[in-house]
């Protein structure tokens, strides 16, 4: 049901008479949480002539010993005299002002007061008085401060995570072969492109002696600083391994690597990491490159024909299988043939529609690659990656390494 007003507004404030009004916004004035005081602008030292009880509960003191007097015995040591300079010039040309100032109560305990100052002017355009609404801010400012002081610990505990990122990723660049290497009747290229600060990925060729090179890629499940702890370990246990004596019992057998690093990899429950690698080893004079493949994606081979050549071999990748048994793969290599080896994020990198670039792409852009230099053909190939994958960006590191026999 609605209720009829009975009185309109006019009404009802003239049934009071004034004092009976002047008692109902005094009391409306000391009921309000903000202190508010008036100053009397046209007397020596601009005095209190009005305070209302909140000031009084903001202060501390009672209105019988402020009034009469002016506002700024509530400034003290650490009052900013910048901000009582911003009063003074807004009370001297008559105009608005809101500051925060520190102020003490009456038992000399700072509080942040935000303190609103408005003019009242009389019909001749004399600023007759000043009206003040005064708020305790003081949890605020505190709440802004804890927030000032933790967001400059962020920030410095940011500077030295980046600092640190980038020197890791220095001395994880440090490890990578250069982009191009001749030896003596066969080149080398590698292309490395972590999608973090810090990749997963890591390659290398190694010259075994006799026209021997061991060529290896690695990829790391996951990507970021846990990933690249483990493809710096193994960047480690590969040139440690692959330069132990011939008259060592190591024979640097892909399958013997393969198993090697499975056995000592084991993925454990605190440590649930393992990684996809190619092994091979290109001997010159038989014309072979043997190799393992243990998860990793399929070998391109660029003829020198022309022709290309995909070669998906299975395998577990290292780490994963306790029992895993990896077997050899052997192809030929003569002059003038182009082998690519690279991590998965070159054929699964996806489009915007979620189609992965794949293995036909990778063989098709193989064949335009013929006339580049080495290096220059990976250049292309993650150009095209790049193209595919734009609008989605890289989402895995992104590692290739080639040879041509010469
Ligand atoms: C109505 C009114 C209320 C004021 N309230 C405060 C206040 O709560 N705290 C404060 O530090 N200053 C307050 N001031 C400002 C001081 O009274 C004074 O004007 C200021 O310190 C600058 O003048 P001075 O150079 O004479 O000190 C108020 C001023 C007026 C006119």
């Amino acid at each position: 049901m609605v209720m009829e007003p009975k009185k309109n507004i006019q009404e009802s404030a003239s049934d009071l008479g004034s004092s009976d009004l002047l008692l109902l916004k005094e009391n409306a004035l000391n009921v309000a949480a903000e202190g508010i005081t008036i100053a009397d602008m046209r007397l020596p030292e601009q005095p209190l002539i009005y305070i209302n009880e909140g000031f009084e509960r903001l202060t501390g003191y009672s209105a019988k010993s402020m009034i009469g007097k002016n506002c700024r015995f509530l400034q003290g040591n650490d009052t900013d005299p910048e901000t009582v300079q911003k009063i003074r010039d807004a009370l001297a040309t008559g105009n608005e002002c809101t500051v925060e100032i520190l102020n003490y109560d009456r038992d000399s305990r700072p509080f942040w007061n935000r303190l609103s100052l408005t003019p009242v002017i009389n019909d001749a355009g004399e600023v007759t008085h000043f009206i003040g609404v005064q708020s305790d801010i003081t949890e605020i400012k505190n709440t802004e401060e804890a927030l000032r002081k933790a967001n400059n610990q962020l920030e410095i505990a940011n500077r030295r995570m980046t600092r640190n990122l980038e020197a890791a990723a220095r001395i994880q660049r440090s490890l990578l072969p250069e982009r191009e290497r001749q030896f003596d009747g066969i080149l080398f290229a590698s292309l490395v492109q972590p999608c973090d600060e810090l990749g997963g990925d890591a390659l290398n060729w190694v010259p075994l002696g006799e026209n021997r090179f061991a060529v290896y890629t690695v990829d790391v499940s996951g990507h970021g600083v846990r990933a690249s702890l483990l493809s710096v370990t193994l960047s480690h246990w590969f040139s440690r391994i692959l330069e132990l004596p011939a008259s060592s019992n190591f024979s640097s057998s892909p399958v013997e690597v393969a198993e090697v690093l499975n056995s000592q990899f084991q993925m454990s429950s605190e440590n649930v990491q393992y990684f996809t690698m190619c092994f091979g080893v290109v001997d010159l004079d038989q014309g072979e490159f043997r190799f393992v493949t243990a998860g990793s994606p399929p070998i391109a081979v660029l003829r020198s024909t022309g022709e290309t050549e995909i070669l998906n071999i299975e395998g577990f990748p290292i780490g994963l299988v306790e029992e895993a048994t990896y077997s050899e793969s052997m192809i030929t290599v003569s002059k003038g043939d182009r082998v690519f080896v690279y991590t998965d994020g070159v054929i699964e990198a996806e489009n915007e529609d979620g189609e992965g670039f794949g293995t036909e792409r990778l063989a098709d852009k193989l064949l335009g690659t013929k006339s580049l230099t080495l290096a220059n053909s990976l250049d292309s190939i993650l150009d095209a990656v790049s193209s595919w994958e734009f609008g989605v960006g890289h989402r895995d590191d992104c590692s290739l390494l080639a040879f041509e026999i010469e």
